[in-house]
């Protein structure tokens, strides 16, 4: 019996990590489509996926959907698409996992959640970075710190990465683009507490962009735990990235790195706990299901193959439902109409 169909649409950049990520699990079989003939046929090259595997072209979507009833559409398309995208994947049958960010703004983020589910399909959400530090999720829900107070994101990027192009990212300004991960891990770590409010601001544009760059921001919650956030696309830094959460707990302080640029010095992906290892290792084994963080393909294929597991009808806790995502850009939408009021945003009357 032919296996079930995970259709990747969306080929040019995320979507390369999802295809082989997919290919991995021997549940299903891998299709790929793209508007672009161009990226089909170099990722069906590269992959080797059979020529009936491959859609490209103007209708591509809608044949794929037609010829192969996929079990899974996985979108890597700029996120302006993927309300369309999803409701023409649930209304073929499909389950759905799209990138992050979910949509541009809250309303068209709920919009999306309903259509999909009104179709009775589930949707998850590509927050990838939820499979590097599963000791650290694990070791702070069974209170290694005890009651955790507040979450400091930081994300810089130096001047330049990645280019700027004339309309912007795919994933929005920085705040969406950059900081959504961030601030699933925090809500996730801090125990999805609701908001009580957002404030914060941005600065100048970026560089040849309509975006802008610097964002320092804050979330408070009405369990008075808060979310802080200071993130930048164009640093004085001497490496290109890095990016990090700092909890802050009643029994110390953890550290934990999510991105350098130096990928060849391992220790800087270690957590630490006032200054100490926080006792992990890059060991896949000490550190379980979760995959060491230098090796970000491992996040894909781990969530890739909760993605397939959750649509067969199993158990995948780490995955981002759609109802999490969506929390995150309601939040995303509050930093961002601060900014542009320079007032707080309630999201609870006091
Ligand atoms: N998880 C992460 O860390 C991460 C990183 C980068 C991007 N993303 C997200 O992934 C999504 C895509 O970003 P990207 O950088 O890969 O974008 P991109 O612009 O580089 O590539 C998008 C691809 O989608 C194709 N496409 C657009 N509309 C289509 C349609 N209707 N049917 C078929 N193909 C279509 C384009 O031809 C292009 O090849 C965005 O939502 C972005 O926020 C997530």
């Amino acid at each position: 019996m032919a296996k079930p169909v995970v259709l990747v649409v969306g080929l040019k950049n995320q979507g390369r990590a999802h295809v082989p990520a997919f290919m991995r699990d021997e549940r299903v079989q891998v299709a790929i489509c793209d508007l672009d003939p161009k990226q089909v046929k170099d990722v069906g090259n590269i992959a080797r996926i059979p020529d009936r595997y491959r859609f490209s072209g103007g209708t591509a979507y809608g044949a794929a959907l037609d010829a192969l009833s996929p079990l899974v559409v996985a979108l890597a398309t700029p996120t302006v698409t993927h309300r369309a995208l999803c409701r023409q994947g649930a209304a073929a049958g499909a389950h759905i996992f799209c990138e992050k960010p979910l949509a541009p703004n809250a309303e068209e983020g709920r919009l999306l959640l309903d259509e999909v589910q009104a179709f009775g399909r589930d949707l998850w959400v590509g927050f990838h970075m939820r499979y590097m530090h599963g000791a650290v999720t694990t070791a702070l829900a069974n209170g290694a710190m005890g009651g955790i107070s507040s979450v400091e994101l930081e994300w810089e990027r130096l001047l330049g990465r990645p280019p700027l192009g004339p309309l912007g990212f795919p994933g929005g300004p920085i705040v969406s683009d950059l900081g959504s991960h961030q601030i699933d891990l925090a809500f996730r770590w801090l125990g999805h507490p609701p908001v009580r409010y957002t404030a914060g601001m941005d600065a100048k544009p970026v560089r040849g962009s309509e975006l802008y760059d610097r964002y320092g921001g804050l979330i408070v919650c009405s369990s008075r735990q808060t979310v802080s956030l200071n993130m930048s696309y164009e640093s004085a830094i001497p490496i290109a990235e890095r990016a990090s959460l700092r909890v802050i707990g009643d029994e110390g302080k953890l550290l934990v790195p999510l991105m350098t640029a130096r990928e060849d010095d391992p220790g800087l992906f270690l957590p630490t706990l006032n200054g100490e290892a926080f006792g992990v290792s890059l060991d896949g084994a000490v550190l379980g299901r979760a995959t060491p963080p230098r090796n970000p393909m491992g996040c894909f294929i781990a969530q890739a193959t909760d993605v397939i597991t959750a649509a067969l009808g199993g158990d995948a806790p780490t995955l981002c439902t759609g109802e999490d995502a969506l929390r995150v850009v309601e939040v995303v939408d509050g930093l961002s109409e601060s900014a542009r009021t320079l007032m707080p945003v309630m999201f609870q009357a006091p």
